[in-house]
């Protein structure tokens, strides 16, 4: 049963803008900032935000993140309450894992809202950017996993897939319209 098509809506724009309960980012496993959304997110977030991951405990030697996982912070000054920091695979051809790795990113997200009943959030495409997932396959895989969600977390009310650009915008609505 897929839930009514507002609770999963597409947002073209600045992901640190948005006022919702949670902003996902798309962060390494060292968690301790970057480029990208990541950086965007730790400028907007402020040094706040980097001292308190810093402070988060490794699970391997500079890895406070394993890639597929997922850890949630405050958001310092951001307007969203709170950042889930996610670490998307790398793209190496598809052979090694990718989409149960991009798949086990948003499951992750979802658990933590679901343990921490948030009613909003929001998630850029994850692993899109530096690195490198063919964006149709990427975003039939967040379409996905967000339907599912929605389906099974009444708490769960919104979620909003943040595109940065038109192009991303089109293969994300494209995705809405096809993925069953
Ligand atoms: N708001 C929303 N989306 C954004 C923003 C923003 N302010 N800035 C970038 N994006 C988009 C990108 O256009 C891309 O579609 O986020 C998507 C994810 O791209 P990246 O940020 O490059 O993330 P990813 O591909 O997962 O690579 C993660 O990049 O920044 C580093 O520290 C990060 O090492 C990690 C790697």
């Amino acid at each position: 049963m897929n839930p009514p098509a507002s609770r999963l809506t597409l947002y073209r724009g600045d992901i640190t803008r948005l006022a919702t309960d949670a902003i996902v980012n798309a962060a390494n496993e060292t968690l301790l900032g970057g480029g990208g959304v990541d950086g965007a997110i730790h400028r907007a977030a402020g040094t706040e935000l980097l001292d308190h991951c810093r402070a988060l405990p490794e699970v391997s030697r500079g890895c406070r993140c394993p890639t597929g996982e997922a850890r949630m912070t405050p958001g310092f000054r951001l307007p969203a309450r709170h950042i889930i920091h996610t670490v998307g695979p790398i793209w190496r051809g598809g052979n090694a894992g990718e989409p149960a790795l991009l798949t086990a990113c948003y499951r992750s997200v979802f658990e933590l809202a679901r343990r921490h009943a948030l009613a909003r959030l929001a998630i850029p495409a994850i692993s899109c950017g530096v690195y490198g997932y063919p964006w149709p396959a990427a975003a039939d895989i967040a379409v996905t996993e967000c339907r599912i969600a929605l389906a099974e977390n009444p708490a769960l009310k919104e979620v909003l897939l943040v595109a940065f650009s038109a192009e991303m915008a089109a293969v994300l609505e494209h995705a809405l319209d096809t993925t069953a």
